[in-house]
């Protein structure tokens, strides 16, 4: 080896350091990023993370404890800033709302299903956003639509109950996740298009539309733009799911628009149109001009639509199954519960929406299982609307902020005995005066906060209640004998029990 050659290899060494240098430290350096794990070249903590094979929520929990309120993943080409503390999550999407409020670029194939970001949840932080979002709220969950539409409740709760009814003489007890979701499934359906269908059509919808957020939940791909051209068969699979989805859903929409240009006429299939016109959320976009795109097509209805049903039905079901665990395990606090519900429906009576507003312990059995079982750990992934700073640090702005917000329920700091389930610290306690709306201050924050704060809280909140109260009212839970609830959590789009809840159902009133 001549001086050249030594030479050659002396610059490559240092050449070799720096790069491993500048790939490896996450935060920190000129970028000024919140400080993170070193990663690997190229992909960054995207290997660590395969490498561990755990959900990512509980990965984040673990780092939280090292790196702090705030810390950056290097994820591939994609920079994730993770927010965890109160404060920060507050500045971030109260105090500074607007500044945080848009998402951020989105895959190929999510691109697939959202039709190019239309959508609520999707769409960037503008016109198109407003205009969407803005019409949801008049159209869908206004307090005058809300109680017009209390008879798609009224008619599923039946359903469901006599499910539950059927399954339990059938198998010597219930599931409760599935049960719920089809029923909150079904109710959403309704909402959206007006139309009571079979209970065979509605499991097809939720299939199809479970898929679909299978589909979308982040891969390789999402981190690693460049690599798309590798994943060929994924693109092609998610474009086959997207017919299936279309051709689910397409017929839906086009019924209901016959419906509304004939006036009201039924079509003389076996759909039954049962909202009157402008009373189905689908009757409201078959009009709308949104920025950019004039009039929505096909495509785009049927991913609003579809939104409408992911958005509202893992997250309610989940809710309610949290609950049952707890009512089930500690049957004081259902015994407790069922009292409440009697004293104001009696025993035979039936629970309706105005009934469940005014019950207080039921009020705090939610609200205590959304503080402990937050359906989503994190709020969607937001991102800045132009490069800013947080905590000290530069958040650039392509990076997706994610806000931890599940970890402000379990901060011994704020909540006394945490893991507990106690719903008298609503009633009584460190819960009372808290704002789930994270508006005075995050202290738990289920819904999100700020600007794109869950838009249909009531409604999912009234979703919870009156399914828990009809179910407690009807029935009395108890533990399938020899086989006690399994409380293990995991992460199913939702966070989810790992072993779904079963329950031997006893009916209160023998008749
Ligand atoms: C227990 C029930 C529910 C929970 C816990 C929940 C929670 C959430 C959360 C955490 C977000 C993200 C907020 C953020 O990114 O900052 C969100 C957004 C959203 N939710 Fe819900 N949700 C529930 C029910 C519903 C229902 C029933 C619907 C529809 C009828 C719905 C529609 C939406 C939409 C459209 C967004 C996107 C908002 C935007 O980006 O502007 N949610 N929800």
């Amino acid at each position: 080896m001549d001086f050249k050659d030594l030479l050659v290899l002396f610059f490559a060494l240092i050449f070799l350091r720096l790069w491993w240098r500048y790939w490896s430290i996450t935060g920190g350096g000129p970028k000024n990023l919140p400080p993170g794990p070193p990663g690997w070249p190229i992909i960054g903590n995207l290997g660590q993370i395969i490498l561990q094979r755990r959900p990512f929520i509980f990965i984040v929990r673990d780092l939280r404890a090292k790196y702090g309120p705030i810390f950056t993943m290097q994820m591939g080409q994609r920079t994730l800033v993770i927010v965890t503390s109160s404060e920060l999550i507050h500045e971030a999407l109260v105090q500074r709302g607007p500044e945080f409020a848009s998402r951020p670029a989105d895959s190929p194939i999510r691109l697939i299903f959202s039709v190019g970001k239309c959508a609520i949840n999707s769409a960037v932080y503008g016109p198109l956003w407003r205009t969407l979002r803005r019409n949801f709220v008049t159209e869908l969950i206004n307090p005058n639509r809300v109680k017009q539409c209390s008879w798609i409740r009224k008619w599923a709760l039946e359903n469901h109950i006599k499910r539950l009814q059927k399954e339990a003489f059938e198998k010597g007890f219930v599931e409760v996740m599935s049960n719920c979701r089809l029923t909150i499934c079904s109710v959403l359906i309704c909402l959206c298009f007006g139309a009571k269908i079979s209970e065979d059509e509605i499991k097809k919808i939720e299939s199809v539309l479970k898929d679909v957020m299978l589909m979308t939940t982040p891969k390789l791909p999402d981190f690693m733009p460049v690599l798309t051209p590798l994943f060929r068969k994924q693109l092609k699979e998610a474009k086959e799911l997207r017919k299936k989805q279309l051709e689910c859903l397409v017929p839906l929409v086009r019924r209901r628009k016959a419906f509304v240009e004939s006036g009201g006429k039924s079509s003389g299939t076996n759909v039954e149109m049962a909202s009157p016109i402008g009373a189905a959320y689908i009757d409201s976009l078959f009009g709308l001009e949104v920025p950019g795109r004039g009039k929505l097509g096909e495509e785009e209805l049927v991913t609003l639509c579809s939104e409408v049903i992911n958005a509202g039905t893992d997250t309610s079901a989940t809710t309610v199954e949290w609950a049952l665990l707890h009512l089930v395990m500690n049957q004081e606090i259902q015994e407790k519960l069922y009292k409440e519900i009697v004293e104001h429906v009696g025993k035979e009576g039936l629970v309706t929406e105005n009934d469940v507003e005014k019950m207080s312990y039921l009020g705090a059995v939610v609200k205590e299982t959304f503080r402990r079982h937050p359906p989503s750990h994190f709020v969607l992934s937001h991102a800045a609307t132009k490069e800013t700073k947080l905590g000290g640090y530069n958040i650039p702005e392509d990076a997706s902020v994610e806000f931890y917000t599940a970890w402000v329920t379990e901060d011994p700091g704020m909540w006394e005995d945490p893991n507990e389930f106690k719903p008298e610290r609503f009633l009584v306690g460190d819960g009372v005066d808290v704002d789930v709306t994270g508006n005075r201050g995050v202290k738990m924050v289920p819904f999100g906060a700020g600007r794109r704060i869950c838009p249909a809280m009531t409604l999912g909140t009234l979703h919870v209640n009156l399914l828990l109260a009809r179910m407690v009212h009807a029935f009395k839970w108890v533990p399938v004998p020899g086989a006690p609830p399994d409380p293990t959590a995991t992460f199913a789009f939702t966070v989810v029990m790992q072993n779904p809840l079963k329950a031997v159902i006893l009916p209160r009133v023998k008749g």
